[in-house]
């Protein structure tokens, strides 16, 4: 079998699917790799380093595109690459079946067997291949290193023969795997760190790090039978909102991550909060690309309301290409791994094993 992967628009993608140090697990499998040229050159690997571990580097991607039975991506690739695809091939990526509904249709009208990895049910036999929590907690890292790089005051509390600096007031915005680690990264920089979910489980974990959870009185759990949000009542979305105006009077930094799958992203930072903010706070938005968890958010700008800057990119990772196309490389091995059926040395679509099943786009 060969699994293979193209250049990605690199304007707007700046990850990969496979890189070097996979490869070697590809080869135990016995599965030959096909990349085209340049392939992750961008993002300072040289084609030398894949050809190295035994790949095969192609010149022009339609020959990648033709040869391999898997095409490996980070996103759904253009109509032009899709149209190079053929009955029984297989293609794996983040393919936001949303979004891509009627390329995806025609894709399967084709007979090609198209997985989105979005999809991916949290359950532990997953819990390797789970590229958005492995992208999430790379996020919610950056996210904060952004956000404190752009305020103009120090983070940590500093006592010196010149006077005392305060240290900076942190506040997450939805405490999941990005939101935990943008809590650890605050905390490590010496902030002082809030945090708030509508998931009450989320309580012991945000105290685990040190940070402080606030919630709403009285509040039911908005937690699915999945672990995800459910959408919360007009009667929380008010008392949270209460709750928020009094705490981020005295917040510096607000890291917004709360999301509700399939849904865009609540809007909790309403412009009437930010207007009770101090002059010079931060705001970044990691849900931006997702509508925003703050009002004023403007995706890749940096928006000022009254001295309060407002952040929020499309893909914070292509600021961590490097470390975001590891882990995803090594999800996807995992993923390609659980597919590949050792004893007949195929890729075998069992629709009785959850995975596949439930990542198989139909
Ligand atoms: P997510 O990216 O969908 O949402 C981020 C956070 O925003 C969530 O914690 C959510 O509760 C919160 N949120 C949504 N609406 C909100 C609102 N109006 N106000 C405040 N917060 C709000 O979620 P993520 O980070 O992907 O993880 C959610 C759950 O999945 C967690 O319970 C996590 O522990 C669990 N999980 C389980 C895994 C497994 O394999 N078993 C792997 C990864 C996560």
């Amino acid at each position: 079998m060969i699994v293979g992967s193209i250049s990605e628009n690199k304007k707007q993608e700046s990850r990969v699917a496979i890189t070097p140090d996979i490869l070697k697990k590809y080869k135990s499998l016995g599965i030959d790799i096909h990349l085209c040229k340049d392939y992750a050159s961008h993002i300072g690997i040289k084609d030398e380093e894949y050809a190295s571990e035994g790949a095969k580097i192609f010149v022009n991607s339609e020959e990648v595109l033709t040869s391999s039975n898997a095409i490996l991506q980070m996103n759904m690739p253009s109509d032009e690459n899709l149209n190079k695809l053929v009955k029984d091939q297989i293609l794996i990526g983040v393919l936001n079946p949303y979004s891509n509904e009627k390329k995806l249709k025609e894709l399967i009208l084709k007979e090609i067997n198209c997985f989105s990895l979005e999809l991916l049910p949290r359950i532990t036999r997953a819990q390797s291949m789970d590229i958005l929590s492995s992208q999430a907690n790379l996020a919610g890292y950056k996210a904060v290193v952004e956000a404190f790089a752009n305020f103009q005051k120090a983070i940590p509390m500093m006592m010196t023969a010149a006077g005392t600096i305060s240290a900076a007031k942190v506040l997450i915005v939805g405490a999941g795997v990005a939101g935990l680690q943008a809590i650890a990264t605050a905390k490590r920089m010496g902030a002082i760190v809030f945090a708030t979910d509508v998931r009450l489980a989320s309580k012991e974990q945000v105290e685990s790090l040190g940070g402080k959870f606030l919630t709403v009185e009285g509040a039911e759990n908005l937690e699915t039978d999945g672990g995800y949000a459910k959408e919360a009542s007009e009667d929380f979305k008010k008392k949270q909102e209460e709750l928020l105006k009094e705490t981020l009077r005295k917040i510096d930094i607000v890291i917004c991550t709360a999301l509700i799958p399939g849904k865009k992203a609540p809007i909790i930072i309403k412009r009437n909060m930010i207007e009770v903010m101090k002059s010079g706070s931060i705001i970044y938005d990691l849900a931006a690309s997702q509508g925003g968890n703050s009002e004023l958010t403007k995706v890749d700008q940096i928006v000022d309301s009254n001295g309060v800057k407002i952040m929020g990119e499309k893909n914070i990772l292509n600021k961590l290409p490097f470390s975001a196309s590891n882990l995803y490389s090594k999800n996807m091995f995992n993923f390609v791994n659980n597919l590949y059926d050792k004893e007949k040395k195929r890729f075998e679509i069992n629709h009785d094993d959850e995975i596949i099943d439930k990542t198989i786009v139909k």
